[in-house]
């Protein structure tokens, strides 16, 4: 709609919002521009990345950062990712230490979030008033393009209501969205599929505050020591709640050898059930939903968030996964389905 005026924001919301409903454009170059050009006006525009889809806003504008958290119906203490084009960008948002360039050489454009000291400017709404600020460079092509051609950072939590299951197409954007964004590129399904690894670096103790695209062992190797758990001095991250990232349905994590009698007792309590298998066969004559996921762990995370999203479509009374395994290839996995699920590591042998 070239040319079109930006309506006046009548009830604070996003400009627009009440007449126009959310748009999916393939992002191409003129959906890039178009996309670029949204931002610098104040609006919302959901966009591809290597990781999940993010929800963004111009991270230096206060009152469209602020449209974000009405979106997301997030609430407005939780702090956001800025995405910046390069590791020259994140100068211009943070103190960088030495051990933060480090990662940041190591790791960058990827799934890599570094909780750093703010520059002065950065506004509370984007850290949720703490004295760190979070960044990333996405690796995603869009991503890229996108803040090279806005030519500013983006702030951007993943595009879905918050606490649900995390966006990796536009489709999936648009499911939980509707017309609380204005726009939205779509660059296809992400390849990681699930977050990437935050590491807070406000102390001289480097801390993992959440598991993600890039392994702990492979941080730990550029630092030259392991990274620390989190204690009372760390940066509040939302993605560390207990129950985030999680279906409608209430899912349970359910080991191998008892899934077949799990199943058995709920659909004698004629409960319908859909399943989240790896390695199980369905019983003969099960009438519930059945999806049978990828083997290998980074095939399993880039499929999970829409194999979550299928099964939470199909309004069963409860979602049964199969328990993943005990090793450091799948530990992000794991942890997105302990939060996704009622479960405990225990449920698991
Ligand atoms: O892969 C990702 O990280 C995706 C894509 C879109 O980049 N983004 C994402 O954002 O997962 P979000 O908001 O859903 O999760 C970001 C996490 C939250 O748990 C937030 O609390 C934490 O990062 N975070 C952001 N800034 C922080 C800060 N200054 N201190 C502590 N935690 C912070
Ligand atoms: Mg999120």
């Amino acid at each position: 709609m070239p040319g079109r005026p930006v309506p006046e924001p009548a009830d604070g919301r996003s400009p627009g919002i009440a007449c126009v409903t959310a748009r999916i454009l393939r992002a191409d170059r003129t959906a890039v521009t178009r996309a670029a050009r949204m931002l610098a006006e104040g609006r919302l525009v959901a966009f591809p990345t290597e990781t999940v889809y993010g929800l963004g806003a111009d991270a230096g504008n206060a009152t469209a950062v602020a449209r974000i958290f009405e979106a997301k119906r997030r609430p407005a203490d939780h702090p956001l990712i800025v995405h910046v084009a390069d590791l020259e960008a994140a100068h211009r948002w943070a103190v960088l230490s030495p051990q933060a360039v480090a990662l940041a050489e190591a790791f960058w454009p990827g799934p890599l979030t570094l909780i750093v000291p703010r520059a002065g400017h950065v506004h509370d709404v984007v850290t949720g008033g703490q004295p760190s600020v979070g960044l990333r460079v996405p690796s995603h092509p869009v991503a890229h393009a996108l803040l090279m051609e806005f030519g500013n950072g983006i702030a951007a939590p993943s595009a879905n209501r918050f606490g649900h299951v995390s966006p990796t197409t536009a489709r999936h954007v648009a499911d939980d969205l509707e017309d609380a964004v204005d726009l939205i590129l779509d660059g296809g399904a992400s390849d990681i599929g699930i977050e990437s690894t935050i590491v807070a670096l406000t102390t001289d103790t480097a801390m993992l505050l959440r598991l993600g695209g890039i392994g702990a062992d492979a941080i730990a190797g550029v630092l030259g020591h392991p990274l620390a758990q989190p204690d009372s001095s760390a940066p509040r991250a939302s993605g560390t709640l207990a129950s985030h990232y999680a279906p409608r349905t209430p899912a349970h994590l359910v080991d191998h050898d008892v899934l077949r009698a799990e199943l058995a007792q709920l659909e004698d309590r004629d409960e319908r059930v859909a399943v989240l298998a790896r390695t199980a066969e369905p019983p003969e004559a099960f009438d519930g939903v059945w999806l049978t996921a990828p083997l290998e762990a980074a095939e399993y995370a880039r499929m999970l968030y829409a194999n979550l999203r299928e099964l939470d479509d199909a309004k069963a009374d409860a979602i049964l996964v199969e328990c993943v395994p005990d090793d450091g290839a799948w530990a992000a996995i794991r942890d997105r389905l302990t939060r996704a699920t009622t479960g405990v590591d225990d449920d698991c042998d």
